[in-house]
């Protein structure tokens, strides 16, 4: 049996999610994830956790390796992933504290891997085959569905879509940068969401994105510019509400056999040329 049927990838600030945990070191062969695995139960589901930026925040987004994770994940049995991860509003009503459950992403990152299939030798010697997903719509649709209606159950009204830019960081935007974003009409902006989606989507795992707004971005407001303890604080501020919600999207969630989403045929057609844990 799975050890975890669902997978939670907690951000900057959000380095626990269950009491009760079994803690297992997972290797792949694409490296260490972030940190161990704590595995529990939530709802009678199996779930299993993992730190983004590792326990105390050791790693910075461009330094995670998003594929060790995924990875990870799926060879525990995961199938659904929620991740949620704190982002800087592109306007002026995405104030400190909204939750944003994105339908679409924009990839501005410039050195990440971010693709299982790029016809390089595996550690084994075997060479994959070049596949390229479909990724119109970034987002598990039933997931995103379960994330809505547990934020609404909490009395905590979400936003329902918009678009997740993803810059490379460390740094945070210029001005300048920023206005662009807000200017194309993206909606939040964070460093973490991007290549985690593709690479999920890439395992046949169901992703959903939970952004939660630490900050108006730089562009949006006039003050001094984001600062990490600014977003470090109000995470924390909010880290016990979206801990519930995603108590409650997990519950919601479908059993991970009976998946009928467009993220579970990912791969048809193509001939992987490697074998997913
Ligand atoms: N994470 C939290 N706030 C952010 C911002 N303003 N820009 C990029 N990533 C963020």
């Amino acid at each position: 049996m799975a050890d975890a049927e669902i997978g939670v990838i907690g951000g900057s600030g959000f380095y626990s999610f269950l009491d009760d945990v079994t803690e297992i070191t997972v290797d792949t062969p694409y490296g260490s994830p972030s940190d161990s695995l704590f595995l529990g139960e939530v709802a009678g589901r199996q779930v299993a956790f993992l730190p983004r930026h590792g326990r105390g925040h050791h790693l910075p987004p461009h330094r995670i390796n998003y594929r060790a994770n995924l990875w990870a994940l799926r060879s525990v049995g995961v199938r659904q992933v929620l991740g949620p991860c704190a982002v800087g509003g592109l306007r002026p009503e995405y104030g400190p504290g909204t939750l944003l459950v994105p339908d679409q992403l924009i990839d501005r990152t410039k050195a990440r891997a971010q693709t299982y299939f790029d016809g390089k030798p595996l550690p084994d010697g075997s060479i994959p085959n070049v596949v390229h997903v479909t990724f119109a719509d970034p987002y598990c649709p039933t997931g995103r569905r379960a994330a809505l209606a547990a934020s609404r159950g909490r009395d905590w009204e979400p936003v329902d879509g918009g678009t997740l830019v993803v810059i490379e960081g460390p740094r945070f935007s210029t001005r300048a940068e920023s206005r662009w974003h807000a200017a194309q009409g993206w909606s939040v902006v964070g460093m973490t969401g991007h290549p985690e989606a593709v690479l999920a989507r890439e395992l046949g795992l169901c992703y959903t994105s939970l952004t939660l707004v630490t900050d108006l971005d730089a562009g949006t407001e006039t003050g001094e510019g984001v600062s990490h303890e600014e977003v470090l604080r109000v995470f924390g501020q909010n880290v016990g509400r979206l801990r519930e919600v995603l108590f409650d999207a997990v519950a919601a969630l479908p059993d991970s056999t009976a998946r009928d989403c467009l993220c579970v045929g990912a791969h048809d057609g193509w001939d992987l040329g490697i074998e997913l844990p």
